[in-house]
Parts: C-alpha cells; structure tokens; sequence
C-alpha cells in the first residue's frame, strides 16, 4: 500500500484538557481543583510550574478556534474542568463557568468543528477531595452523575459526542500507587478502589444520559482508556500469557467491567479481596456502557514472565501497574527510537493494539481520542520545524490504516496535543503541541506538524 486515504467521514481532530491549558485558575467563579493544590505544592512538579496560567485558552479561546479552523480540524476533544461548573463538587452552579463553556462550543460550532467533551481529565473539585477522600469514595459517583447531568443539560443540544473519563487509569495508579500524579497517594490497595468506583460513576453517568438525554439529543457517550502495547517477548506459552495478562491488567481492568460487565478473571484470581466487587445491579449498568471505544495509546514494550532468578527485580510501580500483581517483566528494544519523555516509538504496537481490541470486544467503533510525542522543540526565526513529529504521526497513521484493512472499525484520530501545554508533573518541557506555545509572551506559532496535518484532513490521508 503506498497510499493512506482513510473513508471520507473519518473524524481528523486534536486534543486537549482543561487543567494543561486553560489557565485562569482563581477566575470567573471557578473552585479549587485537585490540581491546583498539587501543583501549588513545593516539589512536585518540575521547577515547581504550575497551570495558573498554562496556554491562557480561557481568555483565548476565540483566537484558538480561529487556529483550529486554519488547520482544517474537524473535531475538537477539550475537557471541562468541573470545578468550573460547580465550585465545590456538589451544589451551586457556577453560571461564568456554563458561559465559558457555552461559548467555547459555539465557537467551534461556527468554525465547522464538532466539540468532543470529556467531562473528567483529573481535575476534581478540591473540596471532594477534602471532605470525601476523592475517589476513594464511592459517594462520589453520585456527584459526578450529578455534574455529568448538568453538563448534558446545558450543553448536550450542542454536544453530540461524550467522553465520562479520560484514562482512569492514570488517576488509579499515578495518582494512587505512585503518586507522582494528584492526589499524590501512595498504595498497593487504594488504586483498586478509586479505579472500582471512577467505573460505576462512569456507568452511572452514561444511564443519566441514556435515559434522560440521549434520546431527544441523540448525540454518543463512551469512556477513554490508555493502553500500551505488550509484545510477547518470545512464544513461549510463559511469555505469550505474560504480555495478554500485562494487556489485561492495564485495558481490561477498564473496558472489561464495560463490554463483559466485570473485571478480567485474572484480575480477580491474583488480587482476591483487594479487587472490590462490583453488584449485581451496577455489573448490569457497566455492562454495555459505551457507545465507542476511545483508545489513548503512546507506546509499546516486550513483555516476559516474570523469573525470579532471571529477571530484574520487579519495579512495585512500574510501567502498566503494580507490577507484582502481575508478574511480568517489561522492557524496550534499545534500537527502537524515543520521544522526549522517552517513550519508546513503536508504530506497529498500535495496529496489534488495535487488532486486540476488536478481537476481545467484538469489533466495537474505536476512536485514538490521543496519539502524539512530545520533543522539546524551540521557536527558530519564527518557525518551529519538527519533522520527528511528522514521521511520528505518518508512521502511526500508516498502521491505523492497516488496523483498517484489517477489519478494524476505526472511526477517527485524535492527535494529542493540539497545543505544547502543562505536561503535568513534569511541567512545560515536554512539548505535544501542533501548535508552539512561546510560555512567556503566550503567543502561538504553527508547527510544521500542523501544516503537514492540515494537508492529512484536507485529503483524508497522504
Ligand atoms: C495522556 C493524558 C494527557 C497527556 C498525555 C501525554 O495520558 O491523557 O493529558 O498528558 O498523556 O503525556
């Protein structure tokens, strides 16, 4: 095949989220969030960078439309940060907040682009924090059904597509075994529980909308998981099972309990009473709760049984989990190229990602809501040229053709990001961007990349 021309209502679109890039933290009416007080805690980001201020998308927003139009995109993926729309969690509403929004998404209505809405990307209201214990909570599927119903209400006449989570698996383990994410916890037990009830608040936002939305704004609601790929370091049975529990303990933690209505049986045989279980009532709502699978997919490594004579000692918060649970030894090829944040570059990994979801799903509509690289570029008489970048996206895009060919039902892309943002703990270095953010007068400035993808949607493939 030496063209890639993808069908004609392929959704080409780019993604972003609220807390790396609108900024405005203490403006407008908005609450506290989670991040805010991370980030505002000495140590633990790098160079102590906060997103106060991030790409200034809230007072800019018109302006980044304007851009989005220029690049051709037709869909948009921002998340709302829900302590904008209610302060403290639960309660009032914050009418600055629904504006901001509202007009956000006018805006890109005008312009041609559909806005694809995640309602949480990690942000949490700080006093859910505080006051419940965030998502160790179970109470707090409640709250978030109850924001998710405002969101729909407000905005679901202009909204047709829904994303309830954006990987909750990084809130489970980065937040919660780790800890180098917020709310920077540190347990083998906790991530079980904050991934077990993220689920049924997922489940139960999708039945609000089901039942009270959906069918008069007939728009879709699914979930986005991350997932990495595992090749099977040989074919030994050890090592071929090694890699499908690694996939199972990293996506069908996740999109089990929403396809099958429960965690994988490997989950449950390893982890006994640290895996909570879920009602009968509540594995009937997950069950079938997601109208697409949205996939965020960065990178792929070997996996091999784990060997306590052979292999390394096992990293407790390694790549893909709590890696005793799992008993799988992980590592790349030193031949295979890596981004800035040294994420091995592995095209072929998310075609055979791919494949494996349509095989265990059953050939479900799949949507990459992320797929991107991060480099550390710099602004250069007024260009920023970053052909690693457009290699990057080509060779991915390749595979997802492929993926395509193959029988894989795969709907759209999303590159992440659309604009260099808050990398999180790691601050401003790592840039994801289409789009240049100079951090210090906040202009923005079009990557090679961009016109290069711009060219992609204007053809629907290259
Ligand atoms: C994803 C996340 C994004 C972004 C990206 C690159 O896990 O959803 O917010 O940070 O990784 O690291």
């Amino acid at each position: 095949m030496d063209k890639y021309i993808f069908s004609e209502d392929f959704v080409w679109g780019a993604a972003t989220s609220s807390y790396q890039i609108e900024g405005a933290w203490n403006e407008g009416g908005k609450g506290l969030n989670i991040w805010d007080e991370f980030s505002h805690t000495p140590g633990k980001i790098k160079n102590n960078e906060t997103g106060d201020v991030a790409c200034d998308h809230f007072h800019k927003f018109k302006e980044d439309v304007l851009l989005m139009k220029q690049l051709g995109l037709k869909a948009y993926r921002f998340s709302i940060s829900w302590a904008r729309i209610i302060p403290k969690g639960n309660g009032n509403i914050n009418e600055q907040g629904i504006k901001f929004y509202s007009d956000l998404i006018d805006s890109l209505l005008e312009a041609g682009i559909a806005p694809w809405v995640t309602l949480y990307h990690w942000d949490l209201p700080l006093t859910l924090q505080l006051e419940k214990d965030g998502w160790l909570n179970k109470d707090l599927a409640l709250d978030f059904k109850n924001y998710a119903s405002v969101c729909f209400e407000h905005f679901g006449n202009r909204v047709k597509n829904w994303i309830t989570f954006n990987e909750p698996w990084v809130t489970a383990i980065l937040g919660y075994a780790n800890g180098v994410m917020a709310p920077g916890r540190k347990s083998k037990s906790e991530p079980y529980i904050v991934a077990h009830n993220q689920l049924v608040a997922h489940a139960m936002a999708v039945e609000e909308y089901r039942k009270n939305f959906q069918p008069s704004q007939k728009g879709k609601i699914g979930i986005s998981n991350n997932c990495d790929w595992r090749e099977p370091n040989s074919q030994n049975i050890e090592d071929l099972e090694a890699a499908e529990r690694a996939l199972e303990f990293f996506l069908g933690w996740f999109a089990d309990p929403v396809y099958f209505g429960d965690y994988p049986e490997v989950m449950k045989t390893r982890l006994g009473d640290r895996l909570p279980k879920f009602t009968e009532v509540e594995k009937k709502l997950l069950k079938g709760s997601s109208d697409f699978f949205g996939l965020n997919h960065y990178t792929t490594m070997y996996a091999a049984n784990f060997n306590p004579e052979t292999s390394a000692p096992q990293d407790v918060y390694g790549n893909g989990g709590i890696s005793e649970d799992q008993d799988v030894e992980l590592f790349v090829d030193k031949k295979w190229g890596r981004t800035s944040m040294g994420w091995a570059i592995v095209p072929w990994g998310c075609r055979k990602l791919l494949e494996w979801i349509d095989q265990r799903y059953n050939h479900p509509p799949i949507y990459i809501t992320e797929n991107g690289m991060s480099e550390n570029e710099e602004l250069i008489n007024g260009k920023v040229d970053d052909p690693e970048r457009i290699l990057f996206y080509q060779e991915y895009l390749k595979e997802c053709k492929i993926a395509i060919e193959h029988g894989v039902d795969l709907k759209g892309y999303f590159a992440w990001s659309l604009f260099d943002n808050f990398e999180w703990a790691l601050g401003y270095e790592k840039r994801f961007g289409l789009i240049y953010i100079d951090f210090e007068t906040l202009n923005r400035i079009p990557k090679e990349s961009a016109f290069w993808y711009k060219k992609v949607i204007e053809n629907n493939g290259f």
